[in-house]
């Protein structure tokens, strides 16, 4: 997704401003500490949240819990629309082909419910556009377990690692990190020519006014005597602000109902497999996964992880041919230092960094990694576990290590277990440890997920009418 990122329709005022509630995140406020935000409270925030108050709207990082202000804070008969409205009409807009220019492409085609949130598909990036023949850079990452990031930073403080210590950037949307706001990220692909392709914010209200639930929408976010509809600038920021409080609606976006959040409420027992893939996962002498996708949190209070810290990492994950951008041989995806990212370019030691996604529901994925170059979870286990002791394998007979990034970036390439090579130069994973890490991932699957494809059903995206 290349689309624009920054503030810029939130710019003018007033809008529907969303600010922190207080009351709410005082442990996550008390943590970002002038942009330097400390890991494990942050993410102690979050948990906690999401185990006492499973019913209401999540709120994790400093700029995440959804309050309305300004002029548009009131709906109908001066009301505050409720959470539970605007997570309603967040779904249906979620789910709403009519609001892309070819008529077929929902933010649901791409994340999709069945695969949680993810692609529907193997294929590594998914089409789009005004013909549905336009293709991104990048593999749709599943939208579970990701409320309220903490917002980007160069330096994190990682609290559970590094000994806190600075551990460089963190946090953000996307695979770079560019944007913070989940209102702000929604509008990106409703505007990316590859993706739902409208022209312009008047091009998305027009679609919005003639969609099924316009009336809805209107009647629950007009102020008394007028029509929000009228007003384009407040349809677009509603529409932003209830696909924010739907991405934070738990039953949808983070139930934490796998069979390992069952382990950790004492209700279910690991398999001998998944255990030893459990150690393997943890060990920092073996897979030392832990260390980028935490499986436990820093705090006792705490239970549910997120399998991701949000850190930003040069894998030196293999080029892959079939995304079309790809076949300029001079073109490279870098990530953090750009090209669609643009404020990070004079930082070369960025180059090949991407955000660590996390592990929930990666079992229901066919595609891997940011270009989506594997399509299983063995493929990447043992990439993790041959990168450096086979690189035939992966970069092609007689061709460089790492071919998607420039020479002069290899440096940035991570060398920890479990890439780094024993001692006596084998792998760090045998095949059977990748099995077991295997058996341990697939207990990281939401319980909804275990039954494809019924709950597709309720949700599919059909083409909006008059389109093919
Ligand atoms: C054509 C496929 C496609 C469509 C349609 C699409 N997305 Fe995405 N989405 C992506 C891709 C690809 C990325 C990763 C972009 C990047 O890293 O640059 C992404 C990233 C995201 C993220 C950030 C996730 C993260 O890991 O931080 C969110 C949130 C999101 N999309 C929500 C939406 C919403 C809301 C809509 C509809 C308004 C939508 N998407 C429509 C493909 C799509
Ligand atoms: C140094 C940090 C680090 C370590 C250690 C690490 N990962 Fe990752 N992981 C990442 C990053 C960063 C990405 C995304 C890289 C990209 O797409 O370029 C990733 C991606 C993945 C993916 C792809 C997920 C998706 O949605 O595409 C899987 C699966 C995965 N890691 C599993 C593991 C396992 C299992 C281990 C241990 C054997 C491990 N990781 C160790 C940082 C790490």
């Amino acid at each position: 997704m290349n689309g624009p990122s920054g503030p810029f329709v939130m710019a003018r005022s007033p809008q529907p401003v969303i600010v922190r509630r207080s009351a709410l995140l005082s442990v996550g406020e008390s943590v970002s500490l002038s942009g330097i935000l400390l890991r494990g409270l942050a993410l102690s925030a979050c948990a906690w949240l999401g185990l006492t108050l499973p019913t209401r709207l999540q709120a994790c990082s400093a700029d995440d819990i959804p309050v309305l202000t300004g002029k548009y804070s009131k709906g109908a008969h001066g009301q505050e629309p409720t959470q539970e409205a605007l997570v309603a009409l967040g779904r249906k807009i979620f789910f709403d082909p009519s609001l892309s220019a070819s008529g077929r492409q929902a933010c649901a085609s791409c994340h999709s419910p069945a695969h949680g949130f993810g692609p529907p598909n193997a294929l590594p990036v998914q089409p789009g556009g005004l013909r549905m023949d336009g293709f991104g850079l990048r593999a749709t990452p599943s939208l579970r377990y990701q409320h309220g990031p903490q917002a980007f930073t160069e330096h994190y403080i990682d609290l559970m690692d590094n000994n806190g210590q600075d551990s460089g950037p963190a946090g953000g949307r996307t695979w770079d990190g560019r944007v913070n706001q989940a209102r702000e990220q929604a509008l990106m692909p409703l505007l990316d020519a590859q993706e739902m392709a409208n022209h312009g914010l008047s091009d998305i209200v027009a679609r919005l006014r003639r969609a099924p639930y316009a009336a809805e929408f209107d009647a629950l976010l007009s102020l008394p005597g007028t029509h929000i509809l009228d007003d384009e600038e407040g349809v677009i920021s509603w529409m932003l602000t209830a696909i924010e409080f739907y991405e934070q609606s738990p039953e949808d976006f983070h139930p934490f109902s796998s069979k390992y959040d069952d382990y950790l409420r004492g209700r279910a027992q690991l398999s001998a497999p998944e255990k030893r893939g459990f150690q393997i996962f943890n060990d920092p002498e073996r897979g030392n996964c832990a260390k980028c996708h935490p499986s436990v949190t820093p705090s006792s209070t705490v239970i549910f992880p997120r399998f991701t810290d949000f850190e930003f990492a040069a894998l030196g994950v293999p080029r892959n041919p079939r995304i079309p951008a790809n076949r300029d041989a001079a073109f490279f995806d870098l990530g953090l230092c750009g090209p669609v990212r643009h404020d990070l370019s004079d930082h070369p030691e960025y180059c090949g960094m991407f955000r660590a996604p996390t592990l929930r529901n990666v079992a229901v994925r066919r595609s891997f990694f940011h270009n989506g170059v594997f399509h299983s979870l063995r493929e990447v286990l043992s990439f993790y576990a041959t990168r450096d002791t086979d690189p035939q394998r992966w970069y092609g007979r007689g061709q460089p290590r790492y071919n998607d990034l420039p020479a002069r970036h290899h440096g940035n390439v991570n060398q920890e277990p479990p890439f780094k090579p024993l001692p006596n130069g084998q792998p760090r994973l045998s095949p059977r440890d990748i099995d077991d890490l295997q058996a341990f991932l697939n207990t990281l699957t939401d319980r909804d997920l275990m039954s494809q494809p019924s709950p597709t059903k309720r949700l599919m995206v059909r083409p909006a009418p008059g389109h093919p």
